[in-house]
């Protein structure tokens, strides 16, 4: 029996402490094999029916265990905290730090050797990768796989891009709530998270870009058979990573990082993945900052030709070749010798991938769109700390734009006024929503994108620039300045904006201005008081006495860095 495996501390422990580890998971009707010294690996799954893009993983995990199984290992399966999108309020990612703290601690907490992580819907797998990150076993990940393509009326309809609309036409007398019903039903009609490059998407992306997952991962459509084929490699890889104490800090360094935030760029990416892709370096204590994510796409085109930037949906872009072919058209833009979870380098997993539909996957010297249109980041008065906007979501004819500002302190007092005929607002106004920063809202709220009001939907305007302490969805799109930091309730600019102010937006120029002279300034920071915290104790309170602001990932103060695996005292 082997003894140095950090699982053997508990189950080929002698005397009653090894009885217990032993006789109680017997009850499951293992036989004394498992106990014999092959790695133990834990599979966290984000499974619930209250997570619908999450509610296949249970089965994902069955293949995970088929895998662990074949190379030799004992797989366990536990349930992390899943976090539905859709479901959960405020907004799930209140509750991103949550599930990375709950599942940070039972991985440490068990007799696991190394851990595959099930996530799909936005903020599992962000939060999945903080925890292993913090904990330092060998760790793979498997996201579930995108939704087959919506279909409605004989087009394609991504999942939330298409809801936007839908949202807009009904203000607009274009749809009725009927068919808006109708629609909705089409859009979803499959396992698995949302398929346009939102922030689903867009992290199982960034987890197979860091190499934290196999190639190919991101893309296979959740009820695909290759979802699974790749579920069961992964079970079998773990194993391997395990035997040769392969750890997240190893894969995850600076060189995998630029990899993800250029790999972001070229398909277009959300521009959550700022905010979480700071959090997981902060983790793993690689120096990451706002402004690389600027500095580093800025020779990076667009190549993905996805909705909410684009036209084309998941589905399409597995069949065109998936992340493998635009990580091989990038080639000299990465790194191509970080290492990833097959042992191998990025440059030896991509150097044959195929590209099957260049309409789809375009080519470096053909992009989609030219370098510097992806998330730019922005600074100024208004944003002293940093701000970002997605270039490739935005109006072109509003990059650089002057006009004046129509303040609201929530999003709800914006949507109350926003079907009045008589809002004072035309094509120039711009629309700031504040107070849903992390601490103000709390949990940084995706509500930056608001519709447009109805009096300009219905004269055909189509976007006006929107300023936000709170993020937008990754399959939002528009003129959204977001993540202004520090936030409105942290006591930012954006706190002392009044409605009339002129504000200048210069994307080419990277500002954000706001064009009111200092002294008044003062004087309104003078008669500014701070909101009262949203709550009194729980979770809520924990969070907002402690959450980081945007430009630092928003994780909590006290959970950025690591711990390693040592659980400490036995008391059995
Ligand atoms: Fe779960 Fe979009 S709502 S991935």
């Amino acid at each position: 029996m082997t003894t140095n495996r950090r699982s053997a501390t508990w189950f080929a422990a002698t005397g009653r402490a090894g009885m217990n580890h032993r006789s109680w998971m017997r009850s499951q009707g293992f036989t004394s094999e498992v106990f014999d010294g092959r790695p133990v690996i834990g599979i966290a799954t984000t499974w619930s029916e209250l997570a619908p893009c999450n509610v296949h993983l249970h089965r994902v995990a069955e293949s995970v265990k088929r895998g662990v199984w074949q190379a030799g290992g004992f797989p366990l399966e536990f349930p992390a905290m899943a976090l539905g999108e859709t479901l959960l309020r405020p907004t799930a990612m209140l509750y991103r730090n949550l599930l990375a703290m709950e599942a940070e601690e039972l991985i440490r907490a068990n007799p696991l050797d190394g851990v595959v992580l099930l996530s799909g819907c936005d903020k599992t797998t962000p939060g999945l990768l903080m925890a292993a990150s913090s904990v330092g076993l060998p760790a793979i990940m498997v996201t579930g796989g995108p939704k087959l393509n919506g279909k409605y009326q004989g087009t394609d309809v991504g999942s939330g891009t298409a809801v936007w609309r839908w949202e807009e036409d009904l203000l607009a007398g274009r749809m009725t709530q009927e068919e808006c019903a109708f629609a909705e039903g089409c859009m979803s009609r499959s396992d698995g998270h949302c398929m346009t490059m939102g922030t689903a998407s867009t992290m199982a992306s960034m987890a197979e870009a860091l190499g934290m997952q196999l190639p190919y991962s991101a893309a296979w459509p959740a009820v695909d058979a290759r979802r699974y084929e790749t579920a069961q490699r992964a079970g079998q890889v773990i194993v391997d990573l395990v035997e040769h104490d392969v750890t997240p800090a190893q894969i995850m360094t600076r060189q995998a990082f630029e990899n993800a935030i250029r790999v972001n760029a070229a398909i277009g990416g959300s521009t959550n993945a700022v905010i979480h892709l700071l959090a997981i370096a902060g983790r793993l204590g690689v120096p990451l900052a706002l402004d690389d994510f600027d500095a580093l796409i800025r020779d990076v085109p667009t190549l993905v030709n996805l909705q909410p930037s684009g036209k084309y949906l998941m589905e399409d872009f597995c069949y065109a070749g998936g992340l493998p072919a635009v990580m091989r058209e990038l080639g000299g833009l990465l790194h191509g010798d970080a290492l990833t979870v097959t042992r191998k380098t990025v440059a030896e997993n991509v150097k044959d991938a195929p590209c099957w539909n260049r309409d789809v996957i375009a080519a470096l010297g053909d992009p989609f769109q030219p370098a510097g249109t992806g998330t730019a980041v922005l600074r100024g008065n208004l944003a002293p700390d940093g701000a970002v906007i997605k270039q490739s979501a935005a109006s072109p004819h509003l990059l650089k734009h002057r006009g004046r500002a129509l303040v609201f302190d929530s999003p709800e007092a914006y949507h109350r006024v926003a079907a009045d005929p008589d809002l004072d607002v035309d094509e120039t106004t711009v629309l700031v929503i504040r107070y849903c920063g992390p601490k103000g809202y709390p949990g940084m709220p995706e509500t930056a994108n608001v519709p447009l009001p109805a009096k300009l939907l219905k004269r055909g305007v189509q976007d006006i620039v929107r300023i936000c302490d709170g993020r937008m969805s990754g399959t939002a799109y528009g003129t959204v300045v977001l993540h202004v930091a520090p936030e409105a309730a942290a006591g930012g600019p954006l706190a002392l904006v009044e409605t009339g102010d002129w504000i200048a937006l210069d994307v080419p120029d990277r500002t954000l201005t706001l064009d009111v002279p200092d002294d008044e300034l003062t004087r309104r920071r003078a008669a500014w008081t701070p909101p009262p915290l949203p709550a009194t104790r729980g979770w809520t309170w924990l969070y907002t006495k402690h959450v980081n602001q945007a430009d630092a990932g928003c994780d909590l103060d006290f959970l950025t860095g690591a711990s390693g695996s040592e659980v400490g005292r036995d008391s059995h």
